[in-house]
């Protein structure tokens, strides 16, 4: 029989370290794998690294559906590891013990800067399980430091993103918990078709840039019904990337949703088409925020329904950031030349920890423009008033919106072309 042929081959080819078990009935074989099958300890002391290597080698060899199990009720110690692609077929990787970090930054060799569990050029993966990702990153975060004169061994710009795809295709990380990463808690770089959902992801509120996701240059991206509690911003989204959803996410604390910034390279950010949809955001430094210094663009965003409580800036965006303490290194002077067209923030309600709720700071260069206010509600944590900034902002307003809008009114007269060649419609829901 050919399928039993299979199986006997795969069996043979996995060397006996695995089992393989053919469902009644069905047509494909899915092998089961088990991280101890490959020699792992998982005692929280071992080196299970290799183990790891191993059974991702055999798993990334075989055809048909796989599944490699990180058993539940043991710890297993990973080194730095790229895990590789591409594949045979789907990868299914079921976290339901934990993975721990080594602790010590001296870990690290030369060779490891940024990395700690990385996925390269995998399609078709999927984490699951249940289990835990722990980053143990406390002496990390020790030793950051912010300034120029930084003489800690490790800046914080080289600590390890704890889970890492970078060109990566379909790939879904569902129902596990990650936590105390050293940096970023998961990354996306340059992936298309991303599901990031049911997740847990914490660290304490003073551990310094740990991010919850990072998307930088990607496409296509779903990010829903998670936990976010970070030190840093609960998500981040840089470079060229589009099509990102954000639905059903709770923030706070850490420093609340980011869209541009301070790119790592200088490159310029091209971000667009970004719904950010049933948010609750609480004692984070922002909310929701658009930093942009570069020459790119931010256009058709879109934030819906979201609930702030005691939130320092609620709503900003920013194209003066290089002025301020954190762009000085790497910021344009005077203000960017960025684009930022076609925001809209709709029902977006409760309370604002400073006194100022909403910041368009905008640039002589470039204003932002079409930026639109729809039922928005944000009155200040300890009473009182609160107030809205504009410099070169633009757009219109319906609803109730308070703070009074401060955006001016569009003077078509003025204003430029739209940048060609983005391929966005003009008529879609934006
Ligand atoms: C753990 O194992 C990995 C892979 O074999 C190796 O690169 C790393 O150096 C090991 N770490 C220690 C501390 O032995
Ligand atoms: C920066 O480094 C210089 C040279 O080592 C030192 O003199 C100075 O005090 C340092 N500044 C700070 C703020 O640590
Ligand atoms: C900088 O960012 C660009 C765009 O995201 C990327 O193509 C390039 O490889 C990056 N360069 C470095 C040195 O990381
Ligand atoms: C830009 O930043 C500088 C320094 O923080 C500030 O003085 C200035 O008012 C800002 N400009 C705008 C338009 O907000
Ligand atoms: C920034 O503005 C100042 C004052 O207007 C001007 O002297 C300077 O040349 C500008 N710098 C750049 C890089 O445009």
């Amino acid at each position: 029989m050919a399928l039993r042929a299979r199986t006997t081959l795969l069996l043979a080819a996995l060397a006996g370290a695995a089992a393989a078990l053919l469902l009644p009935g069905a047509v494909e074989a899915h092998v089961l794998l088990s991280l101890d099958d490959f020699g792992a300890v998982g005692d929280g002391i071992a080196n299970d690294t290799h183990a790891l290597v191993d059974a991702w080698k055999a798993a990334c060899a075989t055809g048909g559906h796989t599944y490699l199990n990180v058993p539940v009720g043991k710890s297993y110690q990973i080194w730095p590891v790229t895990l590789a692609g591409p594949c045979r077929d789907e990868i299914n990787l079921l976290i339901s013990g934990n993975i721990i970090a080594p602790e010590s930054p001296e870990e690290w060799s030369d060779g490891d800067q940024g990395r700690w569990l990385h996925f390269r050029g995998v399609g078709d993966l999927s984490l699951s399980g249940g289990g835990i990702v722990d980053g143990r990153g406390q002496q990390w975060w020790a030793g950051t430091c912010e300034d120029e004169n930084c003489t800690s061994h490790r800046q914080h710009e080289v600590a390890p993103m704890a889970l890492h795809f970078e060109d990566c295709r379909d790939v879904s990380v569902k129902g596990i918990t990650v936590q105390n990463a050293q940096r970023q808690h998961l990354a996306f770089t340059r992936c298309h078709g991303v599901e990031a959902s049911y997740l847990r992801v914490t660290s304490p509120e003073h551990s310094p840039a740990t991010v919850g996701v990072l998307v930088a240059g990607s496409t296509d991206v779903h990010i829903k019904h998670d936990l976010f509690s970070v030190g840093g911003d609960c998500v981040s989204i840089v470079g060229d990337s589009s099509d990102i959803k954000l639905k059903a996410i709770s923030c706070g604390p850490g420093l609340g949703i980011s869209i541009g910034g301070l790119s790592q390279n200088q490159s310029d950010h091209r971000i667009h088409k970004i719904k950010t949809d049933t948010m609750f955001i609480a004692n984070t430094k922002n909310g929701l925020s658009i930093y942009e210094n570069g020459r790119g663009f931010v256009r058709k965003v879109k934030f819906e329904h979201v609930m702030m409580r005691n939130v320092a800036n609620p709503i900003s965006i920013d194209q003066n950031r290089s002025a301020s303490n954190r762009g000085t290194r790497r910021g344009t002077p005077n203000g960017s030349a960025a684009a930022v067209d076609r925001i809209k923030y709709i029902d977006i309600a409760g309370t604002s920890a400073t006194e100022r709720a909403v910041t368009f700071a905008c640039s002589d260069a470039m204003p932002c423009r079409r930026l639109y206010l729809d039922g928005v509600s944000l009155k200040a944590a300890g009473g009182g008033s609160t107030s809205a900034y504009c410099y070169q902002a633009f757009g219109k307003h319906a609803g109730d919106v308070l703070p009074e809008s401060c955006l001016g009114k569009e003077d078509f007269v003025q204003l430029q072309a739209p940048a060609a060649g983005t391929g966005d419609g003009e008529d879609d829901d934006w």
